[in-house]
């Protein structure tokens, strides 16, 4: 799940999540450098570096870079005594720092164990799905061109082959494919198709879906609009603020419709739209009621 800041990437990655585990299918969904969290969504306190039951089917799980090096180095060094002194030299610490990506490597590492048919982990059960709430875009690329990038560097040995091993994952269009989320307004239209593009030619990775999420509803036809501007000179106060206030929702909601077309005319996948849904905050039965909307 990719696209900008605050378009709703945790929103719809649940929505689809909560999707997929009715239908059955055992889903997790992972978030990455601990952002602001599903969890909330599901007023779970804490989700962790744990695979945690959020609903029936649907799992979460918070990636802490730290963690996933950690049990990594742990599946990989079988000498013990190795181990201990990785750790205890915090290796890690010094690694992260002189290495860019390497954070974004090893998440992309966890993200790789969780998506195993046979989990390396100890008691580790396998999912149907698994769905990343990705950094928001810009990162997102970058993000996504981490394992070949060591790769690349490494050139040979166990650091260039498992690189090229996420690097595979990410380019396997059958099994992997990202969703970009979108809002209905000028620049995020433009910054979606932009992604698009470099999702597809920079990366490698299929563009599966595009969300126009927020969409208001259209209540007033054009006659009715018209009715309601002539309600704006009203007598009656009440009347008048009411028509200016559907007025102004009627003008954004074609203004987003505009909006719509745009992205169906400038993104090759297909685009399915979310209702914008008016409550304070969104909970669990928002996202119910968003998941019914998807598909
Ligand atoms: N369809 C919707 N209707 C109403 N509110 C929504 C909708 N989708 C998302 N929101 C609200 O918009 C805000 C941003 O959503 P969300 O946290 O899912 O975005 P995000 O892309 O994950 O943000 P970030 O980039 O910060 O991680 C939240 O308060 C969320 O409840
Ligand atoms: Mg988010």
């Amino acid at each position: 799940m990719t696209g900008k800041g605050g378009v709703g990437k945790t929103t719809v990655a649940v929505a689809l999540g909560l999707r997929a585990a009715g239908e059955g299918k055992r889903t997790i969904v992972c978030e990455v450098s601990s952002q602001e969290n599903a969890s909330h969504i599901f007023d779970h306190s804490e989700v962790g570096f744990h695979e945690v039951e959020m609903a029936e089917n649907l799992w979460s799980i918070s990636i802490d870079p730290d963690e996933s090096m950690r049990e990594y180095v742990l599946l990989q060094l079988k000498v013990r005594a190795m181990r201990d002194l990785l750790f205890r030299s915090r290796i890690f610490t010094y690694l992260a720092a002189a290495t860019p990506g390497l954070k974004e490597l090893v998440t992309i590492g966890k993200i790789w164990e969780l998506a195993q048919l046979d989990r390396k982990v100890k008691a580790g059960r396998k999912y149907d799905l698994v769905i990343v709430d990705a950094p928001a875009t810009g990162h997102g690329i970058g993000f996504l061109q981490t394992p070949r990038t060591f790769a690349a560097i490494a050139r040979v040995g166990p650091i260039h082959s498992q690189a090229q091993q996420l690097d595979r994952l990410i380019t396997d269009q059958e099994h992997t494919g990202t969703a970009i989320v979108c809002l209905p307004e000028e620049m995020p239209v433009n910054e979606s198709a932009a992604l698009e593009h470099d999702l597809r030619s920079e990366v490698g990775v299929a563009v599966d879906r595009v969300y126009m999420n927020g969409l208001y509803p259209e209540r007033f036809s054009k006659q009715e609009a018209e009715q309601l501007a002539k309600l704006t000179e009203s007598e009656n106060g009440l009347a008048r603020s009411a028509a200016r206030a559907g007025l102004s929702e009627h003008s954004r909601a074609r203004s987003q419709r505009a909006q719509l077309s745009r992205l169906r005319r400038r993104v090759e996948a297909p685009v399915k739209t979310l209702p914008f849904l008016f409550e304070p905050e969104l909970g669990v039965e928002a996202a119910r009621q968003l998941a019914k909307r998807l598909h």
